[in-house]
């Protein structure tokens, strides 16, 4: 049974905010709420987002002048881990001089005991410590917080909570979660723990959030969750095909993405809803993981290597134009350099267009964690050097074949690292950067590649 918040207790949420307004009496304060995790760890900024706005913040960028500052952390690696501390480390000497600052961090780490523990002890200066099971509990943490610390961490399996606002990042790309948590249980993988079992959304909440981006003009949607194609599997009829076939009838909404998916839940009416679908994008992450079918039973991952190919072979039959990308694991413990030349192999044959590259990060309480290392540090990081190379060039043979095409463009807005250019992506989440004028920012254009490169493609508007 899906634990959903109760409209009462959002609305007691949003009045809490509306007190919190009313205490901050017209000053004109900020927040600045950095994101540290992936795509629903965005997801849930921008509702940390929306309710500090209800409660009268102005969002901003620097963490080291706002009044309240949050970060919103992820537990999958180490090295993401660290740089918290760091963050943490150097606001200590700002809270001395403005002991009127909040500073809160929540998220996935949170969910760790040892990781609460630490914070409590070595970080005194952190006001708020909150899980991500007590997202929708925000305003009334952000209240009592301005008395004194506040700690709200939940075991729990999580809940579904509905109608918080968001601040969204973009007018013309959006993300929509339609599932939390994961069942899977992947032995090296600590994102079951912090973020409790499977729940859907009820279909009819994710239609209308999608209508309600539609009508505001956004012409993108990415639906995500730790597993989507797990969607409606604990809520009834409408599978995650029909789901998508449902939202691309939405009016206005012009392009259709999703991350992620298991390998073992790609099913058939999947392949067909997408490959019949031309709202769907030409695109599918499918994780791989490792190429070593050994090294995959390890991993909990319930397929094989030929099993994985044989299954790609599927997807290309049905569509041959996709866009693949993966996620890879270098150094997991029992690899040897055996099972790694079978994770190059799959990356060969599959000619992927984008490879997201690991190394093994040992995660606490995870049933990798107490397995032996077969590699050498030095081996493991060998391996990954390898793997980044031969997919880079994939990655050029690939792109070169690019130069002075026509491609598609969902023009996003401008350039992060250069105001005169517009960017965009194409159909298969190709970004291109290309001259323009902002006018087009929300159109579809045709961009023709000027400068194709391994990793950046360059255009102009015709
Ligand atoms: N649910 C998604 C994403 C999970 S986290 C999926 O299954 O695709 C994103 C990626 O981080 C994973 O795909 C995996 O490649 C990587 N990852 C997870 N745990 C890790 C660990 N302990 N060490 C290194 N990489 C890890
Ligand atoms: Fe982690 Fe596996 Fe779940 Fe992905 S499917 S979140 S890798 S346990
Ligand atoms: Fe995402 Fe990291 Fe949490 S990958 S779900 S933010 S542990």
């Amino acid at each position: 049974m899906i634990q959903k918040v109760t409209d009462a207790e959002i609305q007691k949420q949003k009045d809490i905010s509306a007190r919190i307004k009313e205490l901050n009496n017209g000053k004109k304060l900020t927040a600045c709420v950095v994101t540290l995790g992936c795509v629903q760890n965005e997801n849930d900024s921008e509702r940390i987002r929306g309710m500090l706005t209800e409660m009268g913040y102005e969002m901003c960028n620097n963490s080291k002048t706002a009044d309240v500052v949050i970060f919103n952390t992820c537990a999958v690696r180490e090295n993401a881990e660290l740089k918290v501390f760091g963050f943490l480390g150097a606001l200590k000497n700002i809270k001395k001089e403005r002991p009127e600052m909040l500073i809160g961090i929540c998220g996935c780490m949170i969910q760790q005991n040892h990781i609460v523990e630490r914070i409590k002890s070595r970080y005194k200066h952190v006001d708020m410590i909150f899980g991500t099971h007590s997202l929708h509990r925000f305003p009334q943490i952000m209240y009592s917080a301005l008395q004194k610390r506040v700690i709200d961490v939940e075991d729990t399996d999580g809940y579904v909570a509905e109608n918080i606002s968001h601040v969204r990042g973009s007018n013309v790309i959006a993300t929509v979660s339609v599932m939390y948590g994961c069942n899977n249980f992947c032995s090296y993988c600590i994102v079951p723990y912090v973020r409790g079992r499977e729940r859907s959304r009820t279909h009819e909440d994710i239609l209308a959030e999608c209508e309600g981006l539609a009508a505001q003009g956004y012409k993108e949607i990415t639906l995500v969750g730790q597993n989507v194609n797990s969607y409606g599997k604990d809520c009834g009829e409408i599978d995650f095909a029909d789901l998508l076939h449902l939202v691309s009838e939405i009016e206005g909404i012009e392009r259709i993405r999703f991350v992620s998916v298991h390998p073992k839940d790609i099913t058939d009416k999947l392949i067909a809803e997408m490959a019949s679908n031309p709202k769907i994008c030409k695109q599918l992450h499918v994780p791989l993981q490792s190429g070593s079918t050994k090294v995959l039973g390890d991993m909990n991952r319930k397929y094989s290597k030929e099993q994985y190919l044989a299954l790609i072979d599927k997807i290309r039959t049905a569509m041959p134009g996709l866009a693949i990308s993966t996620d890879i694991i270098v150094g997991f413990p029992t690899e040897t350099n055996e099972d790694f030349e079978d994770t190059l192999d799959v990356v060969k044959k599959v000619g992927y267009d984008m490879v997201y590259n690991f190394i093994y990060s040992k995660r606490k309480g995870t049933p990798a964690a107490k397995m032996d290392f077969v590699l050498s540090k030095e081996e493991i990081k060998s391996n990954f050097d390898r793997l980044v190379e031969t997919q880079a060039e994939i990655l050029h043979e690939k792109n070169m074949k690019l130069q002075d095409a026509v491609v598609e463009v969902l023009v996003e807005g401008k350039s992060r690292t250069d105001d005169t250019m517009l960017t965009g992506r194409t159909t298969e989440n190709k970004v291109v950067n290309f001259s323009g004028s902002p006018e087009k920012i929300g159109e579809i254009v045709n961009v023709k590649i000027t400068k194709a490169a391994t990793w950046a493609l360059t255009g102009e508007i015709i």
